[in-house]
């Protein structure tokens, strides 16, 4: 297999607006990146996925960009993004952009000019169609947020298409013009010097020409496979990939929704001059009972599998990342593990061995690394983002769902879990502000909090900073070949990999019961790598503790 930084390296992902405020505005911003830098390099993360922090009119928290080449007001100033990037390189860690090009705010100018006129020059930046004879939308397609994906505009009576909230417009990449704007644009940050890029919905930026309807589904008619891994989306990455990417040694990761594991070979294949590597959901999806909401827990033989699948169909063909949780995404450890006090340490750091002993770069999203847990929402008017306000109106309000039957899954699901701002201390708002921070801080920051979990050895902190190190010794943990065992146990997740004369075995209790495991002869009497847990591995059978995770050598 192809050696490569990117797959060596292990990626730590900061949502801006709840890292860390600087100002006591109550909003992260980029000086309080800066003055945590330190603590990412004693984790030991090797590069930084910034979520956007481009100017915005935060709709949806910075994924309506309204400028792409200046800073956020809310979050300083481009000195401050150069000082950021600066300080970050002379610690040896990279930063990788977040690049929205699916679609713009609609503040950006080329839409607030695309929608005064049919005959102005930036009317094609944009996709524009007449609405059906009785003036409806021109298909039945729904936005990802709730609601038609058309939105009708009073200036020239036509719809512009939304795949998101209507205040994100798709960009129309069928125009040779949007294309060079957003390589310039990309070339522009590249030569600032940074290190790649991380590429929102990448697999939806094109559409196919025709918009027929989709198969109704809920409420509205889905958009896939008419605007999921469109028809031109492979030119488009290539023609990207020649102009700006192949130009730079930086790393670019495609968030790719709907895409398969033949798709990524493409994608991210080793030699198709497309991406480095792709961010698919496939094991956190498929659970939704109203669309993507839910409250329950994914049965452990469907996620191995789900998982397995990924890890042997790409095997030295193309590159994957890892992760649990992300902005996005509950937090981990509510979701996968159990966030009781009795066992969230010990499942978060179970969690962390079943992801970081895979093939792929592992992605750790802020706070994971202390454990951090899902917010305990007390009222609908907690909710901050716009995914959820939506989904309360869509399915609450329309009827469709009782209040009672969807507040368990916005619980489990919102992804306001995860943007509640990392819990830096024990002081007043876990020491992220000053100020009123502008989404609620989680109450149980007084036990759980970076300051504590530094200075304890055995805190979920410290085995994450161990596991970044084992990457960095071992290189069987990143170009080791997998193997699935015990497919069929509903407690255990239990894989080996093997680089040549090398091999790992990885056993992980998905369990709050103990659990009997029998070790396989050939590790039998092997050397104990890492484990959460106090146990003896040098016998055949182990009982294993809830949540037990090791790993032999
Ligand atoms: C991606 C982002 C998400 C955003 C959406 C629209 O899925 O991760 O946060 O809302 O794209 O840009
Ligand atoms: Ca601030």
């Amino acid at each position: 297999m192809v050696k490569k930084w990117w797959k060596e390296a292990v990626i730590y992902q900061i949502y801006p607006r709840s890292f860390m405020d600087s100002n006591g505005d109550g909003i992260g911003d980029l000086k309080g990146i800066t003055s945590r830098l330190d603590y990412l390099k004693y984790l030991g993360v090797d590069v930084i996925w910034l979520s956007p922090i481009y100017q915005s009119p935060n709709d949806d928290n910075g994924y309506d960009i309204s400028d792409y080449r200046n800073i956020m007001d809310e979050f300083g100033t481009m000195e401050d993004f150069d000082e950021m990037l600066e300080q970050a390189h002379e610690r040896g860690i990279r930063i990788v952009m977040d690049l929205v090009v699916n679609h713009t705010s609609d503040e950006h100018e080329w839409f607030m000019e695309s929608r005064k006129s049919k005959d102005n020059p930036y009317r094609d930046y944009y996709i524009w169609r007449e609405g059906k004879e009785d003036g409806s939308a021109p298909n039945n397609w729904g936005a990802c947020f709730g609601g038609s994906a058309w939105e009708h505009d009073d200036e020239t009576d036509m719809y512009y298409l939304h795949l998101f909230t209507k205040k994100q417009p798709d960009l129309n990449w069928e125009n040779p013009k949007v294309r060079e704007e957003v390589f310039d644009m990309m070339t522009w940050w590249c030569d600032k010097g940074i290190d790649g890029f991380r590429m929102d919905v990448i697999s939806m930026i094109s559409k196919t020409a025709e918009m027929p309807d989709g198969e109704v589904k809920d409420i509205y008619g889905n958009p896939n496979p008419y605007c999921i891994n469109g028809p031109r989306v492979h030119e488009y990455l290539q023609e990207m990939n020649e102009k700006v990417l192949s130009k730079y040694d930086i790393m670019t990761v495609g968030e790719t929704p709907a895409v398969t594991t033949e798709l990524a070979k493409q994608y991210a294949g080793e030699d198709t001059h497309e991406l480095n590597m792709v961010f698919q959901f496939e094991h956190v999806e498929g659970d939704g009972k109203y669309g993507k909401w839910t409250d329950k827990k994914v049965p452990l033989i469907q996620l191995k599998k789900i998982m397995s699948k990924w890890q042997t169909e790409l095997y030295g063909k193309a590159w994957n990342s890892l992760f649990w949780d992300n902005h996005d995404q509950p937090r981990a450890v509510s979701r996968f593990g159990d966030d009781s006090p009795e066992y969230r340490e010990v499942s978060a750091k179970m969690l962390a061995t079943c992801l970081h002993m895979m093939q792929g770069s592992p992605y750790i999203y802020q706070g994971e690394e202390l454990g951090m847990t899902n917010y305990p929402f007390r009222s609908q008017e907690e909710f901050r983002d716009i995914e959820s306000v939506n989904a309360i109106k869509e399915w609450c309000d329309s009827g469709v769902v009782s209040m009672e039957d969807f507040w368990p899954c916005l619980l489990k699901k919102s992804r306001d879990n995860a943007r509640t701002p990392v819990q830096w201390d024990d002081t007043e708002n876990a020491g992220f502000t000053t100020g009123t921070p502008w989404i609620g801080v989680n109450p149980n920051y007084t036990e759980i909090n970076a300051k504590a979990e530094t200075a304890d050895e055995n805190s979920v902190f410290h085995y994450y900073k161990k596991l970044i190190a084992l990457r960095k010794q071992n290189p069987v943990m990143v170009y080791g070949k997998y193997e699935l065992l015990l497919e069929d146990s509903e407690e255990l997740f239990v894989y080996t990999r093997t680089l040549e004369e090398e091999k790992l075995l990885v056993v992980c209790s998905f369990s709050d019961k103990e659990t009997v495991f029998e070790i396989p002869d050939e590790f039998v009497g092997k050397a104990c790598l890492i484990a959460n847990r106090e146990n003896a591995y040098d016998k055949k059978r182990v009982v294993l503790k809830p949540y037990e995770a090791f790993v032999l050598r």
